[in-house]
């Protein structure tokens, strides 16, 4: 189950072997569509990890109040190293998407930055139900994750099959595939507005737009909770 997973371990070595896997990528594919977010007042970074996307956000966004939330406080300690005092627009919880329960149309922009590949099933459908629920209605929701389909090349299947079973070992993470998030997302009144490809298309970070809300049952097919490859 999810409440087990824990990044708490790996914390002060993930963002040094995120850079010796991917260089740059993983960090350019999560801040790509930050300047893209309107004007907005409240954003929630859901899942952020050391923190690479605030410096970016507070330059941009300077009067935005951002809700900081994640499950880790190994890797939220390091993401508050990289604020000032000053910096008091900025909310840090440890906690988890239980914490949105009561937040109806509560954010202008939802971040949900190579977190959401944690979740699996039934999880994954109540952890965007609620992430959809705390967006108001025209924001604005960044989701960036992996990327693989059936035409995908060996070593990229590989590659995020390693992952899996690294996070297994170092973060009890139980989940071993990666979901179809494409099935999740189109099943939320979501417009798509954009979508970017990144280190030979394994990555992509999407901008979609909330038009409406959702209908009380999420409708999602009996395909999501399968994966694209296994
Ligand atoms: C793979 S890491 C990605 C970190 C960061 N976004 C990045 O790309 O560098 C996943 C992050 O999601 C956090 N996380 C996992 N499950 C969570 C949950 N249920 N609620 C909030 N954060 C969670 C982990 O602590 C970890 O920091």
């Amino acid at each position: 189950m999810i409440r087990d997973t824990n990044y708490d371990r790996i914390a002060c070595c993930y963002d040094f072997l995120a850079q010796i896997v991917f260089g740059n990528q993983l960090v350019a594919a999560q801040n790509h569509f930050l300047s893209d977010l309107m004007v907005p007042k409240k954003i929630l970074v859901f899942g952020g990890g050391t923190g690479h996307m605030i410096a970016p956000l507070l330059h941009l966004y300077p009067y935005a109040w951002i809700h900081y939330l994640e499950s880790s406080e190994a890797m939220i300690s390091k993401a508050k190293a990289r604020v000032t005092p000053e910096n008091d627009n900025l909310c840090f919880t440890c906690g988890t998407e239980k914490d949105l329960v009561d937040k109806i149309n509560v954010y202008d922009v939802v971040i949900t930055p190579f977190v959401l590949d944690v979740f699996e099933g039934k999880d994954i459908e109540r952890v965007l139900e609620l992430l959809f629920d705390a967006l108001r209605p025209g924001g604005r929701w960044i989701h960036t994750d992996f990327y693989v389909d059936r035409d995908s090349p060996g070593w990229q299947k590989m590659m995020i099959w390693l992952m899996y079973r690294f996070f297994k070992v170092t973060a009890r993470q139980q989940n071993q595939l990666l979901p179809d998030f494409d099935v999740y997302f189109h099943s939320f009144p979501l417009r798509q507005l954009a979508c970017r490809s990144f280190y030979n298309q394994m990555m992509r970070t999407l901008l979609y737009e909330k038009y409406q809300e959702r209908e009380p049952r999420l409708a999602v097919s009996k395909r999501a909770s399968e994966t694209l490859f296994s």
